[in-house]
């Protein structure tokens, strides 16, 4: 059941849907295909109006696909998250999340699911998501799902899943709901989430050249910038998806704006990593984001307190000169090696924003 060779290769377009789920043009396991399907499945969700890829969209550099809001809105109009959305692509190059190597991977912008098959478990079943009442509510909503994979996950995650579910059964219900959470993660780490096809990457393999201003970007960001001390660029081997995975204080300002769409208290501040450890000396810090596909990803930030590639880099710039900024939404731990005062002109910010534009996937070389 879980060898390679039994391969499912639809042709053509079979299946649209409200999100724009189109067929796989990549060869897909019975596991990723089985995953591809719950991913971008509307009818898991409380109003049959939401699926994974609703947050997650492809068109969206895998994230949400409203640019003007800070959070989204959940499958029960009117809830609201208290996170912005951020990209579901390249996240399966995180690792899981330890404290052996000082606090590392992980996902969520806190680190908290500790990998991808955990992250999967949540949002069927978060009231401010797709707000399904029970892991049975989702497995029954698979079988009846107008998307017509049911025998596909019956094969993959067994053939009993659907019967418990209904009776019930407590032990067969968990295995297929992990099953179904493992299966997403399966998808969520083949090349159609993190392709590497960006103008970046065609550099790389000399098959294309950077403008001199996208040149002088990247010599900017790994240098008197100071992005790839923490966005960092791979080495050897490793591919290239500019994070540290660490966590790490930056100073944004606090979101008004999400604080009243989330319907939080007036002086709400999220303490990130340090929520999760019950730590003070982490509270502030969040996960550096990866960089790929960042032009399609706005708003920026846990928070979405910023709007555009030119303010990021207008704001790691000037942090920290007087009368620039609101204060930051938690100013512990704050980091001042890299971010605040780099002195950078009008025209260098510009040039990184155009260098992390060739970040995005889909470049074809001339
Ligand atoms: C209503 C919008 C919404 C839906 C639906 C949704 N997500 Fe998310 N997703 C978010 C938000 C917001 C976060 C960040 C939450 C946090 O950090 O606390 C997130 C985080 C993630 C992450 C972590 C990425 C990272 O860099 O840490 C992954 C992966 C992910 N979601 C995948 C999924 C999958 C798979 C589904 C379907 C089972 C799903 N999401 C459904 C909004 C959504
Ligand atoms: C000290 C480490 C650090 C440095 C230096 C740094 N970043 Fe970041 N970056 C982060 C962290 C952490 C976040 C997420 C912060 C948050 O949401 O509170 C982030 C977020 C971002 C985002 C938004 C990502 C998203 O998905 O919303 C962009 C874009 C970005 N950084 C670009 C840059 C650029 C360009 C530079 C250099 C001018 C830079 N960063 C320097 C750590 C760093």
């Amino acid at each position: 059941m879980k060898s390679k060779n039994l391969k499912i290769i639809l042709h053509g377009c079979l299946l649209t849907t409200a999100i724009g789920f189109t067929t796989s043009t990549f060869a897909l396991t019975n596991e990723e295909q089985l995953g591809r399907f719950l991913y971008f499945d509307e009818n898991l969700s409380i109003n049959q109006n939401q699926a994974c890829a609703s947050c997650h969209l492809p068109e969206a550099g895998f994230a949400d696909p409203d640019r003007h809001l800070p959070v989204s809105e959940g499958s029960i109009a009117g809830k609201f998250g208290s996170r912005n959305s951020p990209s579901a692509s390249y996240a399966a190059f995180f690792p899981e999340f330890t404290l052996k190597r000082g606090v590392e991977g992980g996902q969520f912008w806190d680190g908290r699911a500790v990998n991808l098959t955990e992250q999967a478990k949540g949002p069927f079943l978060n009231p401010v998501e797709m707000a399904m009442p029970s892991k049975a509510a989702v497995l029954l909503a698979v079988e009846s799902s107008p998307m017509g994979y049911s025998q596909l996950f019956l094969q993959v995650c067994g053939n009993n899943a659907f019967n418990d579910a209904r009776n019930n059964i407590q032990p067969g219900i968990e295995n297929a709901y992990n099953c179904l959470a493992d299966s997403i993660a399966i998808f969520e780490r083949t090349e159609e989430l993190s392709p590497f096809t960006s103008k970046f990457d065609a550099v790389e393999a000399g098959q294309a050249v950077f403008t001199a201003e996208e040149e002088e970007g990247l010599s900017l960001f790994t240098g008197r910038g100071k992005c790839a001390h923490c966005h960092s660029l791979g080495g050897g081997k490793e591919k290239t998806v500019f994070t540290d995975f660490k966590f790490h204080n930056i100073g944004v300002p606090s979101n008004p704006e999400l604080i009243s769409l989330a319907n939080l208290p007036a002086d709400f501040k999220d303490p990130g990593l340090g929520g999760f450890l019950n730590d003070p000396k982490e509270v502030g810090r969040f996960k550096t984001t990866h960089l790929r596909n960042i032009e399609l990803t706005p708003p920026y930030m846990h928070n979405g307190v910023i709007k555009t590639l030119k303010e990021v880099v207008h704001f790691y710039n000037t942090r920290d000169v007087p009368g620039e900024w609101p204060e930051p939404e938690i100013s512990d731990n704050l980091d001042s090696n890299f971010v605040g005062d780099l002195g950078l002109t009008d025209a260098e910010e510009n040039s990184i924003v155009e260098f992390m534009k060739t970040l995005n996937d889909g470049y074809i070389a001339p």
